[in-house]
């Protein structure tokens, strides 16, 4: 976090910390997948990133849980998140920085200064409205002070989990702080909401990436979430659809149709009416994710998962209002099911691979 460390490029910042060419690029590559973009946007990634110069980044943390700063920083491997943190220039953040009070503060002051206009803001969390924002202040500022004050001089912001993109936990009626998502506050700034509760590591990741090597927030959904991850549903993606479209459902989490791995749909499965890339990137390094242990999707990347009934009543027993949705996840096709999740896997295998082999040629 010192000067000399945030004026280096990233290409130095690599080298100075060890990481070959090799791995960068495949994290690159790696990254213009799951964007679904060609391999070929994965090299100029690579080349424009090695040349830039880090980000400058001041992360803000309002009314949370800490779950998403964890999800932000440990991505899949230990490599990926190093990679992380060269490529960006994490200035601020009062949970991490070793810093506290005024230290703290001088430190945000100064990488504002010194980067205005060009900065990005994380922010995890909601904005506390009600009685003058008294139940959410550090240094002597409501959060909603501190927020207006640092998106200022902000080039873009990102916002990290549903509580942040949606309001969240806090927002959850009766809603006692009068809890508000950060996009109705900054009106003035472009503005990504990576949801979630909390939102998958590789998706932060990439949507960071995708903004400081190509200069432009990626594609966004109405709802302000990248096309890349949000633009299908659990439900379009799972392998469990088959069962789904041939009505073979699970009636309880212990009995023979949970054991045969049926849909999960009876059991108040949200996949068909949530957007998220859980059932093809998943979670702790494409090892699972909530419907493969077992548990239907609760919706936590969805604008008011909490307060749209039962988690364990199905979708049509009125919870959402959704017959049409579901219609629709359903006409989508078995093909979009099972298959897709393996031929995401396959396709960033063969990139990895692709890479390996111009990397040797
Ligand atoms: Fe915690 Fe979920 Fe809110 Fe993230 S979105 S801060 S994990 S409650
Ligand atoms: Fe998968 Fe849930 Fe859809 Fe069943 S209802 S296929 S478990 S997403
Ligand atoms: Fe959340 Fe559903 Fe994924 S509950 S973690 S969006 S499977």
């Amino acid at each position: 976090m010192t000067d000399q460390h945030t004026h280096r490029t990233i290409g130095e910042a690599l080298d100075a910390s060890g990481v070959s060419r090799r791995s960068f690029l495949k994290f690159c590559m790696v990254t213009a997948s799951m964007l679904a973009l060609p391999p070929s946007v994965g090299r100029v990634m690579a080349q424009q990133l090695r040349k830039a110069k880090r980000p400058s980044v001041i992360y803000l943390s309002f009314q949370e849980c800490t779950g998403c700063l964890e999800s932000f920083t440990r991505s899949f491997s230990p490599t990926a998140e190093n990679l992380l943190f060269n490529v960006i220039s994490l200035d601020y953040d009062d949970t991490l920085m070793a810093a506290a009070g005024s230290h703290a503060e001088a430190a945000r002051e100064k990488a504002m200064k010194d980067n205005w206009g060009e900065y990005l803001v994380i922010i995890d969390g909601s904005v506390p409205m009600a009685d003058g924002g008294v139940y959410n202040t550090a240094a002597g500022k409501t959060a909603h002070q501190t927020l207006m004050e640092v998106v200022e001089g902000a080039a873009a912001v990102v916002c990290v989990g549903t509580c942040a993109s949606f309001g969240g936990i806090p927002y959850a009626h009766p809603n006692p702080t009068g809890a508000v998502p950060i996009s109705e506050l900054v009106t003035d700034k472009p503005v990504v909401n990576v949801p979630g509760c909390p939102p998958i590591p590789e998706v932060i990741t990439s949507t960071l990436v995708h903004y400081v090597s190509l200069g432009k927030v990626p594609d966004l959904d109405e709802h302000g979430r990248p096309l890349a991850f949000f633009g299908n549903t659990i439900h379009d993606r799972c392998y469990r659809r088959p069962f789904f479209d041939q009505g073979k459902f699970a009636k309880s989490f212990d009995d023979e149709g949970a054991r045969n791995g049926w849909c999960l749909y009876e059991l108040g499965c949200k996949g068909p009416t949530t957007y998220n890339a859980c059932a093809t990137v998943k979670w702790n390094d494409g090892t699972s994710f909530p419907i493969e242990s077992g548990h239907g999707c609760l919706g936590c990347s969805e604008p008011g998962f909490w307060d749209k009934g039962s988690f364990y009543k199905p979708l049509a027993a009125g919870t959402y209002t959704s017959a049409e949705k579901i219609a629709a996840a359903a006409g989508a096709g078995v093909l979009l099911g099972a298959g897709a999740a393996v031929a995401s896997r396959m396709k960033r295998k063969s990139r990895l691979h692709e890479t390996d082999r111009e990397e040797r040629s």
